[in-house]
């Protein structure tokens, strides 16, 4: 079975019962030896320097090579040859050679918990809105962590921080005040209309203490009402609580029973909340932008109808803003550009750029916690919050909102008139958590033709079949902006050609 590009490479090839490989030269450069799947332990020597797959395609049989790369000598990886594609596709993370010091291996990732497909590929290195995986092949990342890395990968002010705290302080016990995280409760409370903060590790840790503190509310203030009307295809964690008050599909029956008191009304339409509300209601919870739903924005009337609505109730205005908050809307807070100020907010994602930071916010006569209510071990923690101080600098510095706000309007007319040269169904979003909507159901096969393009790959999402959702660094590029869509076209007419 020859394998092995013969304009590139000049092969030998052999065969016996267990093994299939090649040994080749490439202009006198050192051996590559090609293996068969089958044939497990065998290692290679190769000295490349770049990916073999670039080198090797013309083969038509199915088979495998594992090939190691001169910037990887501890590790090798594993290719299968593609019909459709007439070329090797990266089949595996890194393997291993063995007796390395490599601590990534597939025998390691199948010790990690199966909990979602993921492509076969392994990053190893950041900068701003570049990835770059473990045989140097750059990807212009239009996902960042899910709308978290506001600042891109490893920005330097959020390195520096985490350097120069952990040199200093890292963990003293909740128990005790410190001044990173005072710091940054200050500036969260300055730029916003809420007095007291509480700093969680997770948008769902932060949801979770917010549904505990309007149910305290409602025990202080309201006869104990503790329900809290959340909306259809809303999205609010991972945990018990939180997906009880999510309105994904089918949540309703995982993990039953679900924590009780979490009725759905359908977002913008205000007689659908209405209809939900009785004498145990103590509050209605929304994303200004479902973005896990969809990116569906809240209409600006029904915002502030909302709030009219929640005011005359006596009840409570909440704002999950860990995906929309932190200048992702082109506002340091997505309420604020509907000109109403609610009475809870939970923050999350861009609030840490990439580091495990979260936060719930109150009005003063809301924060009724009482001593033992409400703890954990890394509240504010100063290693994590001087962190959250560098980033809350860097997204308030002048300019930067309006550099946000500049190329989120960009994105938005680029995706417009790919639209409407494709046929689909336009644009929505709120700054720069954008979505294109495809007119069919092609949104995967996009995101991985994106993925697998060459030389460079960019990374994209598709929460629906038919939706493509953008959630770029706020400090994007205009040139990064306009590759982007370049890249996007190009994609576009190679899976629909
Ligand atoms: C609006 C919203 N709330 C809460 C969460 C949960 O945050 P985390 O994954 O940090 O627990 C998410 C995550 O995507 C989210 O988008």
């Amino acid at each position: 079975m020859p394998i092995g590009n013969k304009k590139s490479l000049q092969c030998t090839h052999a065969h016996d019962s267990k093994r299939l490989f090649a040994q080749s030269t490439v202009a006198g450069r050192p051996r590559i030896v090609f293996q068969s799947v089958a044939d497990q332990p065998m290692m290679m020597e190769t000295d490349i320097g770049r990916p073999v797959r670039q080198r090797v395609g013309a083969g038509k049989n199915r088979c495998s090579v594992i090939v190691r790369f001169s910037h990887r000598p501890d590790s090798c990886r594993e290719f299968e040859y593609n019909e459709n594609l007439s070329r090797f596709i990266s089949k595996l993370p890194c393997l291993p050679l063995k007796g390395s010091a490599m601590s990534f291996s597939s025998a390691d990732a199948q010790s990690l918990m199966e909990i979602t497909a993921r492509p076969p590929m392994y990053f190893v290195r950041g900068e701003g809105s570049w990835l770059t995986d473990d045989t140097g092949k750059r990807y212009l990342d239009c996902i960042q962590g899910w709308a978290v890395n506001c600042l891109g990968h490893c920005p330097p002010q959020l390195v520096k921080a985490l350097n120069d705290q952990a040199a200093t302080l890292i963990n003293p016990s909740p128990a005790f005040f410190n001044e990173p995280s005072t710091a940054l409760a200050k500036r969260l409370t300055d730029a916003s209309c809420f007095d007291r903060v509480f700093f969680t590790n997770s948008g769902a840790e932060a949801n979770e203490g917010v549904i505990k503190l309007a149910r305290k509310w409602g025990q202080k203030n309201k006869g104990g009402a503790y329900k809290i009307i959340t909306f259809n295809h809303s999205f609010h964690g991972r945990t018990l609580a939180t997906m009880s008050a999510s309105g994904k599909a089918g949540w309703d029956t995982k993990f039953a029973p679900q924590v009780e008191g979490f009725p759905k009304a359908e977002l913008n339409d205000l007689a659908s909340v209405k209809a939900l509300i009785d004498d145990q209601t103590v509050a209605v919870m929304l994303e200004p932008v479902q973005g896990e739903g969809g990116v569906i924005p809240a209409d600006m009337a029904f915002m502030k109808a909302l709030r009219e609505l929640t005011r005359e109730n006596n009840m409570l205005l909440i704002v999950d803003e860990v995906q929309t908050g932190m200048g992702r809307c082109g506002e340091l807070f997505a309420y604020q550009a509907y000109g109403i100020e609610p009475d809870i907010m939970s923050l999350g994602k861009g609030i840490g750029s990439g580091i495990p930071l979260a936060a719930m916010l109150a009005r003063e006569e809301v924060a009724c916690f009482e001593h033992g209510d409400q703890g954990g071990t890394y509240n504010g923690n100063p290693l994590i919050t001087a962190g959250g101080v560098a980033v809350f600098d860097a997204l308030t510095a002048p300019g930067f909102m309006e550099s946000v706000r500049l190329r989120s309007e960009q994105l938005s007319q680029g995706l417009l008139a790919l639209s409407e040269k494709w046929g689909m169904k336009g644009e929505r979003g709120m700054g720069l958590l954008r979505a294109l909507i495809l007119d069919k159901d092609d949104g995967p096969a996009i995101v991985d033709a994106a993925r697998d393009r060459g030389p460079e790959g960019m990374l994209l999402n598709a929460p629906r079949p038919n939706l493509l959702r953008f959630m770029t660094a706020l400090n994007i590029t205009e040139d990064e902006v306009k590759l982007m869509l370049a890249w996007l076209d190009e994609v576009i007419a190679k899976v629909r050609s």
